[in-house]
């Protein structure tokens, strides 16, 4: 049995579960990163369990066709882009044989009509948004480690601003750039970074909690240009923020907010108890169709904006939507699905659990000046078992439209809209397990597959989002 620290020959033979590359030794099954299914490579085994061992790529022996050179530098120690050593052709197959792969193996359905996935227009700079955290323990690359010892933490040279690397969350890769957004949110991550530093402010410390920088939040919006900075602090210091907002709105007219979100909470969610505005009005555009989306800085809107608006189409087109139709939005965020629909029809109902997003699906949708949407605030399993008397307010929906988390809908959930017999949903998916396993449960009502579009929304991630078209058969059971 192979042990920590052992270097192994393997022959990567296929690609598992959250994209990992899978080989075998002596019948035992090893993960290996930074492999690619085809790959011949030498690796070091680092985590030993019962069934299976961890093990991380040290040569390329042999390169599989489906190779490419990650353009990123930090590709192998940052844990957003995956695949970038995936050519994006390949990432395409592989994510729609795992909607393929869920639906049969999952959900027990053989045969479904799965098209060819939609691919992203962009493969880089896709994201309306990126989440950077503060630290004050530099995660060294094992090529820096070559050459100089890790500094201590807060030490000279601990600084970092960046992302979290896999399983070491007090460790931030310190990051220059990141191909995810533009060059304009390289350059502005780049001057905080500088100010932080040259003005020798303190990063938040949980334990004890002390300090003051958190996160970093850059929103750009794709189809307007509109930029805002975000900066998430542990406590108040009017002073120090006025002199970024001034040096960055110098240096990026861009800009057109910038804001502080402060929270003294010790777990790690970017989010303010207290909101200041220091430039403009705390608010950017971003448009989607022929719609304005006026955003704050914890408002909800899919991070790839233009396969947004590819999914908003496809899942429009699935339901066949009528001028006499009234949709339910179930899971409907702040409403996008919402307003992108409501020109085709009566009345849209959106439900949604959060109430920050419901009053932002109300401003988005007043914003726009549309009047047939309605949008309920509440757990969706509650609004339809025990919680009804809003449905008196509407009627029967011809149209369902679900676009649940990633875990997917709660079972009472399922059952009541099983119960409901509504002859059009379209589910739209960012999981295929829970899509597999709830279509299963939907399966005993009646409701088969008619399609299933898979559409890439994150390329370099093993992310895949689907839109699916369920039809009404009386007899119900497995399509
Ligand atoms: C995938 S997002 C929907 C995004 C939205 N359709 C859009 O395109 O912008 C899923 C939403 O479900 C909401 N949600 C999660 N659990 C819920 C529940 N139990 N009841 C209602 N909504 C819930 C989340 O807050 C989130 O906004």
């Amino acid at each position: 049995m192979p042990e920590r620290g052992d270097i192994l020959e393997l022959t990567v033979e296929s690609t598992g579960f959250e994209g990992t590359s899978i080989a075998r030794h002596d019948g035992m099954v090893i993960f290996v990163e930074g492999a690619v299914a085809g790959d011949v490579v030498r690796a070091q085994i680092f985590k030993s369990k019962k069934k299976h061992l961890e093990a991380k790529v040290v040569e390329v022996l042999l390169a599989s066709p489906t190779r490419t050179q990650p353009r990123c530098k930090y590709f192998g120690t940052c844990g957003g882009c995956k695949w970038q050593h995936v050519q994006y052709e390949s990432q395409l197959a592989f994510k729609r044989q795992h909607v393929i792969d869920a639906l049969e193996r999952i959900g027990g359905f053989k045969g479904v009509n799965v098209l060819p996935i939609v691919a992203s227009k962009e493969i880089y700079f896709y994201r309306n948004k990126l989440e950077f955290s503060f630290g004050d323990q530099k995660w060294l690359t094992s090529e820096e480690m070559t050459l100089r010892p890790p500094p201590s933490v807060g030490g000279e040279g601990a600084f970092a601003l960046g992302f979290h690397v896999p399983q070491r969350y007090d460790k931030i890769l310190d990051i220059n750039e990141c191909h995810l957004q533009s060059d304009l949110s390289n350059g502005i991550l780049n001057a905080v970074r500088k100010f932080a530093i040259d003005n020798s402010l303190p990063v938040y410390t949980s334990e004890p909690q002390s300090g003051y920088l958190r996160n970093l939040i850059i929103r750009e919006g794709k189809n307007t240009g509109d930029v805002m900075v975000n900066l998430v602090t542990f406590n108040d210091r009017p002073a120090e923020m006025e002199k970024l907002t001034s040096i960055l709105t110098k240096a990026f007219p861009e800009i057109i907010t910038v804001v502080n979100n402060i929270t003294s909470k010790r777990a790690n969610v970017a989010v303010g108890e207290i909101e200041k505005v220091y430039y403009g009005s705390g608010v950017i555009s971003e448009k989607i169709g022929a719609h304005v989306f006026h955003l704050s800085a914890n408002s909800f809107l899919q991070t790839n904006t233009r396969q947004a608006e590819t999914l908003y189409a496809i899942t429009k087109e699935y339901a066949e939507l009528k001028l006499t139709d009234v949709v339910y939005d179930l899971y409907c965020g702040t409403g996008a699905i919402s307003i992108y629909i409501s020109d085709a029809v009566k009345q849209v109902v959106g439900i949604e659990l959060i109430e920050s997003s419901i009053a932002n699906a109300r401003m988005n949708a007043a914003q726009n000046g549309i009047t047939n949407c309605e949008f309920i605030a509440g757990d969706l399993k509650d609004l339809l078992t025990k919680d009804v008397e809003w449905k008196k307010n509407y009627a029967k929906p011809d149209v369902l439209i679900v676009d649940p988390p990633r875990s997917g809908m709660h079972p009472k959930a399922v059952k009541e809209i099983g119960e409901m017999k509504i002859p059009r949903v379209v589910y739209v998916s960012c999981n295929p397990a829970t899509l597999a396993r709830d279509l299963q449960m939907l399966a005993p009502f009646g409701y088969s597959i008619e399609k299933v579009q898979p559409v890439d929304m994150f390329p370099h991630t093993y992310h895949i989002e689907s839109a699916v078209r369920l039809g009404l058969t009386r007899s119900g059971g497995f399509s």
